[in-house]
């Protein structure tokens, strides 16, 4: 089972992923959190030049290749051994992103991204996607409120300007549409009220066998 979950920033993804981790593994469920960009050791190095630094320190089509770099170490070193050994991946952020971002967001050719992706992944995709969906400005609060004392500052994308954050929320609400394996989240509840649903998702589309897991 490959479950990523998508969305801006500060939309809750890393929570929820966290909080469903911890449960699967509560029912004895071989779990693999992981993250995008990074999740395997090359890919961290590659999130580093990309997170950090001026909000104009790479081209477009740069940033789009280093993403690739970075999600291609992470395909063959991190999430594909882990779903051939029958493990759960639950991913923070995957490919939807690069699309939202740098498709959505700087207008890098769709096409081009979806060939890379056939290419570096090939026709495999995740069985299940949680799309998170929040006011821009509350998200980028929540988002620079959390980073606050932090040593790393991973603020580049961030700093991006709001009109560029509202084309990604616009696209991730795109792909949302356009995808069946993708299911809306409004972010906009407590943390408690959106683990239920992401539950209850599993439950009716049967991807886990028990009712009534506690909340
Ligand atoms: N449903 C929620 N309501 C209010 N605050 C929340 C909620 N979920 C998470 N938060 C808080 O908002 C901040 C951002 O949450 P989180 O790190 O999970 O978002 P994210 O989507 O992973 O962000 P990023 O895109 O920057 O990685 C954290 O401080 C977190 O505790
Ligand atoms: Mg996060």
């Amino acid at each position: 089972m490959f479950i990523t979950f998508e969305g801006g920033e500060g939309t809750g993804k890393s929570t929820q992923a966290l909080i469903l981790a911890d449960i699967l593994k509560k029912y004895n469920i071989d779990v693999v959190l992981t993250r995008e960009p990074g999740g395997s050791p090359g890919a961290e190095i590659i999130r580093n030049l990309l997170v950090t630094g001026s909000v104009d320190r790479w081209s477009n089509m740069s940033e789009v290749l280093l993403m690739y770099a970075a999600r291609s170490d992470h395909w063959q070193n991190t999430i594909k051994p882990a779903l051939d050994n029958g493990s759960w991946v639950l991913c923070d952020r995957f490919a939807d992103s690069t699309i939202a971002y740098q498709g959505y967001g700087r207008g890098v050719n769709q096409d081009f991204l979806k060939l890379l992706y056939n290419y570096v992944i090939g026709d495999i995709e995740p069985d299940l996607t949680f799309v998170f969906d929040l006011d821009v400005e509350e998200g980028i609060k929540r988002a620079t409120a959390r980073m606050e004392g932090n040593v790393v500052v991973e603020g580049r994308f961030e700093a991006m300007d709001l009109s560029f954050h509202k084309r990604i929320r616009s696209g991730f609400l795109e792909i949302a549409k356009n995808n069946k394996r993708c299911v809306l989240i409004n972010a906009d509840a407590h943390p408690k009220v959106i683990h239920r649903q992401i539950m209850d998702e599993l439950q009716e589309r049967k991807v886990l066998p028990w009712k009534n897991l506690p909340a």
